[in-house]
């Protein structure tokens, strides 16, 4: 039968192991060269997630050579401010972990407290056993993760939740891999408080916010992707926009440009259809163009509340 000639290899432990071909079995080259391509910096982070792929490589060949001893861990949490790509990060990884064999499907559960915490009493376990059982065999994504934690309410149900997570933590690392996010400072007490936490995960890794070179690179390829293009004044009027964004209030990084130029294809469209008479080019269809830019609120002082209302994530 095919299943007892698979359990025989991997039972019977190798000596030597090909590396090359190794690495080119699980194909994780490919992998990290696309996160490289289409994540715009996040240096710091590119490197963590180079060495966390080479650990786990070697991991499995450990294996195979029947010299692993326990399974690792691999629950990790991801600092930063909003709109770092954390989100996008966790998505990046459940796909490394799933192509080295250390997750059995690699889809991520995204949740916050509301998922995992009930209003009453007797809500919370069933909740939060229901969201374990989605992501068994792959990642669960707890986004602002401190706010499970609040001290100030005297029985608050957030406990009981974390109680049961950092047991399965435990018991079932080998079958779901847990990866909390939020801000660092927050973070911080989180696990200060939590210590259960710190002490079962592995690797923390931390993301910077954008230059403003970088937020311009990444409006280029969110563009790119969605076949439109700046004119050469429509990005200096973006390198301007960015310049001012960036100082005011619930910026989010790489989210705010998205935001940006959804409402910049808005003025665009609405540009375009404004003048009936005339035949357009797919040239005209795709560029956007300085007014285009410039007629943001951003730009009009005392106006930035109004802006932010209309469409920015939250704080
Ligand atoms: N380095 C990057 N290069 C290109 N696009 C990026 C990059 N980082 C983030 N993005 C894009 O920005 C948006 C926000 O990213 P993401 O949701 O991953 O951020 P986050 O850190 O999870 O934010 P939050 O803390 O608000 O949940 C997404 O559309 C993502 O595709
Ligand atoms: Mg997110």
């Amino acid at each position: 039968m095919q299943a007892t000639q698979a359990d025989a290899t991997e039972a019977t432990p190798v000596d030597t192991i090909d590396l090359r071909r190794e690495f080119e079995d699980v194909d994780i080259a490919s992998v990290l060269a696309q996160l490289d391509r289409e994540l715009v910096g996040l240096a710091p982070v590119k490197t963590r997630i180079r060495e966390i792929a080479s650990l786990l490589m070697m991991e499995r060949i450990r294996r195979k050579m029947g010299l692993a001893t326990t399974f690792p861990t691999l629950h990790m949490s991801f600092t930063g401010n909003p709109g770092t790509g954390k989100t996008t990060v966790a998505l990046r990884m459940a796909g490394i972990l799933h192509r080295l064999g250390f997750v059995r499907r690699g889809h991520v559960i995204s949740v916050t407290r509301d998922d995992l915490v009930g209003q009453y009493i007797g809500h919370t376990a069933p909740k939060t056993k229901e969201v374990l059982k989605k992501a068994m065999g792959g990642v669960l994504f707890i986004d602002e993760a401190y706010y499970l934690y609040r001290p100030e309410n005297e029985r608050d149900y957030g406990q009981e939740s974390i109680e049961i997570l950092l047991q399965i933590m435990e018991s079932q690392r080998e079958d779901l891999v847990v990866i909390l996010a939020g801000y660092a400072d927050r973070m911080e007490k989180f696990f200060q408080s939590n210590p259960g936490f710190r002490s079962r995960i592995a690797h923390h890794i931390d993301f910077p916010d954008y230059s403003e070179g970088e937020l311009l690179t990444i409006a280029d390829l969110m563009l790119d992707g969605q076949n439109y293009r700046f004119t050469p004044d429509a990005r200096a009027a973006f390198e301007k926009y960015i310049a001012v964004r960036r100082t005011q209030p619930l910026f989010s990084n790489a989210r705010s440009i998205r935001n940006a130029l959804d409402r910049i294809r808005l003025r665009q469209a609405n540009r375009l259809v404004s003048r009936l008479d005339r035949v357009l080019t797919s040239e005209d269809v795709m560029s956007i163009e300085a007014s285009d830019v410039l007629a943001s609120r951003v730009f009009a002082k005392g106006e930035v509340r109004a802006e932010v209302k209309a469409g920015e994530a939250q704080p």
